[in-house]
């Protein structure tokens, strides 16, 4: 299969009224699309990422009144989450319409909506004419994309089209929020943080303060966002000693990397490091790094996410 890589929506767009897979860009990281009703299309997007068939796939929308097409109901917790989100980085999980197949939820009676931002996102969807079902657009197991470089290097000759934009502003995938019980819970943290949930619905819980069962979140099951290379958490001050006698070091944190590390990246802010987190993970592997030292990061507003994606990187 050859994949044609273009900066036109609307070319974009036609593969997928013509049944095909498009990857495109997302403020948060790249999709990888398929109209939401056509199970032989969503079937190759599994087959592309290599993806366990039991992991439910976000369904992305190009405007709020998609969302009936999607959800049998929207109850009142989501619709002011909708209201004061959207279009942003959030994926609201509701029960699921019985027009939408099995296969995009991998069974589940519910379905995670969301309204991307980002001009050329919305311009996509649109012209798409459906909701488009999208998990991020790299080989399973492997970090999520946030350029359309790093789409191009785990998918080329798998899938019909990458749209090309911007890199990812926020780095980091969406917060992911169960709205299917009365007390709202956050299956994945991302940059919508739990403080700014709580402005909206006080009583949303963190996953590990809820009574669900990892069946209630199947993705976070399966491992996540590694590089090839070991990954090591570290406290900002101990990074010296721990990097006393290694070879093919890297560094990524907000202090300063050890004189022995051969790749490094200082950044100015949590932002900045959730940024660039999983592009640093591809250049590491590229140039054959063995071992990535992270500097740690207190856990608020987009330091959750960043700290989660660390520790199942590390695991
Ligand atoms: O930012 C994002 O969310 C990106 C962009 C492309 O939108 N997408 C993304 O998709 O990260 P994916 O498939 O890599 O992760 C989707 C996560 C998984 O952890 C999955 O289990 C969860 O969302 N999820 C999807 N539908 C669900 C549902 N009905 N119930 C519970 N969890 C669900
Ligand atoms: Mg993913």
């Amino acid at each position: 299969m050859k994949t044609i890589v273009t900066d036109s929506a609307e070319e974009a767009a036609r593969f997928i009224r013509e049944g095909g897979t498009v990857a495109f860009p997302t403020e948060t990281v790249y999709g990888l699309g398929a109209d939401v009703f056509d199970e032989f299309a969503i079937s190759k997007i599994f087959a592309a990422k290599q993806r366990p068939a039991d992991n439910p796939l976000i369904a992305h929308v190009g405007d709020v009144s998609q969302i009936s097409q999607l959800a049998d109901s929207i109850p009142e917790r989501a619709k002011a989450f909708i209201d004061r989100f959207f279009p942003g980085p959030l994926t609201l999980v509701v029960p699921k319409s019985v027009d939408v197949p099995p296969i995009a939820t991998a069974g589940l009676d519910t379905i995670g909506v969301r309204m991307p931002a980002g001009e050329i996102t919305r311009a996509f969807l649109k012209a798409s004419g459906t909701p488009v079902v999208a998990p991020s657009a790299n080989v399973s197991g492997r970090p999520s994309p946030t350029d359309w470089e790093s789409v191009l290097e785990d998918l080329e000759g798998k899938i019909d089209c990458i749209l090309k934009g911007e890199p990812s502003r926020v780095g980091l995938e969406s917060t992911v929020v169960d709205c299917t019980d009365e007390i709202p819970v956050v299956l994945r943290p991302g940059a919508v943080s739990i403080e700014q949930l709580r402005e909206i619905v006080p009583e949303t819980l963190p996953f590990a303060e809820s009574d669900g069962t990892p069946a209630r979140s199947p993705g976070m099951r399966h491992k996540h966002y590694s590089p090839k290379a070991r990954v090591i958490l570290i406290d900002p001050a101990d990074v010296r000693s721990a990097s006393a006698g290694r070879n093919d070091l890297a560094f990524i944190g907000l202090g300063q990397p050890p004189e022995n590390a051969s790749v490094t990246m200082i950044v100015d802010s949590t932002e900045e490091y959730a940024r660039e987190l999983f592009g640093f993970f591809r250049l590491c592997d590229r140039k054959g790094i063995g071992t990535i030292l992270c500097e740690t990061v207190p856990e608020e507003g987009i330091g959750t996410a960043l700290m989660d994606r660390l520790r199942r990187a590390a695991e």
